[in-house]
């Protein structure tokens, strides 16, 4: 049956909105659902959708048989409660990045998943962002040669969450980008950060990471900084690709490189640097609340595996876990946690 598959809007604040507008743009999608627990919040967003109806509670819209599934967008502290509702109620469920604030949470949101056969989904947008598939398909063509390392800035003035640090609100996409563009997530990971405004709520981060292949990365967080910057750097063996999601020409590719040509007589070599042409490919103008939406949609219909799969939202939280866990040890190397397998639905 091809009926459209009807959802919930779960918490409108700053974001929410923006996903009950892109699911009405999703083919075969109806908004059925607005839930904010406060009042003039869902009046004001449900005016634009007049055919939904509005509550204030939770339980109202997993009570409607009808209805298929839960977008949840409220925040991160309360992502576990509400998601283990929505599956327990037998509902598909997309949960706004990070899934969890443990990694043992999203396990057990995991295996209910599973074990109802619903979809959950963790809600990393990047994924479905056209630049960074393109630097995915560089990468798995093989262009760049082995990833020597990634750098990468994301750093604006705000939005300071009271509930969480910016290694929790910012850090969810860089390293979804990172296991997604590298296929594995870290080894290990370092950090530091500075609770400069607000006290116990860190608004800055440096975190490095070291990764099974061997690539390093580091990334740098912060609701602190003059201009906004979304930038990053890959360098590879064979080409380099600078990645900018402010910029018009988002994905530039660098034909540059260094190599280490014949060597002459034993111990005496040069090296050989290489600074070729730089390609800035065109990248598609897609939405990527859109295309993750239809995706959401399409694991649903199909039961296939989405690209922001809920192996990949469980390890971006183990990521997080692992960078708190640092800091607590002083900034001290930390392992994070690895595999536990998870069928997902
Ligand atoms: N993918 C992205 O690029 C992106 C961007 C921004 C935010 N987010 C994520 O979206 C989520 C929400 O962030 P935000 O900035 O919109 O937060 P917000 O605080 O602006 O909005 C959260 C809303 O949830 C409501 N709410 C809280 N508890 C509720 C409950 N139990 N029942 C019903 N409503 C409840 C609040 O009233 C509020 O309106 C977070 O997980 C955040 O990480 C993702």
């Amino acid at each position: 049956v091809n009926r459209p598959v009807r959802v919930a809007v779960v918490g409108l604040g700053y974001w929410g909105p923006n996903l009950a507008r892109a699911l009405e743009e999703v083919d075969n999608v109806h908004v059925t659902w607005l839930c904010d627990m406060r009042r003039e919040v869902v009046d004001r967003v449900g005016r634009r959708h007049p055919s939904a109806a509005r509550t204030t509670q939770v339980d109202d819209v997993l009570d409607d048989d009808g209805l298929d599934a839960v977008v949840v967008a409220t925040p991160i502290s309360t992502h576990y409660p509400i998601a283990l509702a929505a599956l327990s109620a037998g509902k598909h469920t997309f949960v706004e990045k990070p899934l969890t604030t443990s990694s043992a949470q999203a396990v057990a949101l995991a295996r209910l998943a599973a074990e109802q056969a619903l979809v959950l989904m963790p809600g990393h947008t990047f994924l479905y962002s056209p630049p960074v598939r393109s630097v995915k398909r560089l990468i798995d063509e093989g262009h760049l040669g082995d990833i020597y390392f990634v750098s990468t800035s994301r750093v604006n003035l705000g939005i300071h969450q009271a509930d969480v640090s910016v290694a929790w609100d910012l850090g969810p996409h860089d390293f979804s980008i990172l296991r997604y563009w590298l296929g594995e997530n870290p080894t290990w990971v370092t950090a530091l950060t500075r609770s400069c405004v607000l006290p116990h709520v860190p608004d800055v981060a440096f975190v490095n990471a070291k990764f099974p292949s061997g690539t390093i990365a580091h990334v740098e967080l912060s609701w602190l900084a003059p201009s906004k910057l979304r930038r990053t750097t890959i360098v590879g063996s064979r080409q380099m690709v600078v990645y900018d999601d402010t910029s018009n020409e988002p994905v530039r590719i660098f034909d540059s490189g260094v190599s280490l040509p014949d060597f002459g007589s034993y111990g005496e070599h040069r090296l050989s640097y290489r600074t070729g042409d730089i390609i800035s490919p065109r990248i598609p103008h897609d939405e990527p609340l859109v295309v993750e939406f239809a995706d959401f949609v399409a694991a649903i219909r199909e039961g296939r595996k989405p690209v922001s799969h809920i192996d990949l939202g469980i390890d971006v939280v183990r990521v997080v876990e692992a960078v708190e866990r640092s800091l607590d040890d002083l900034g001290a190397r930390t392992t994070v946690e690895a595999d536990i397998e998870v069928e997902a639905a």
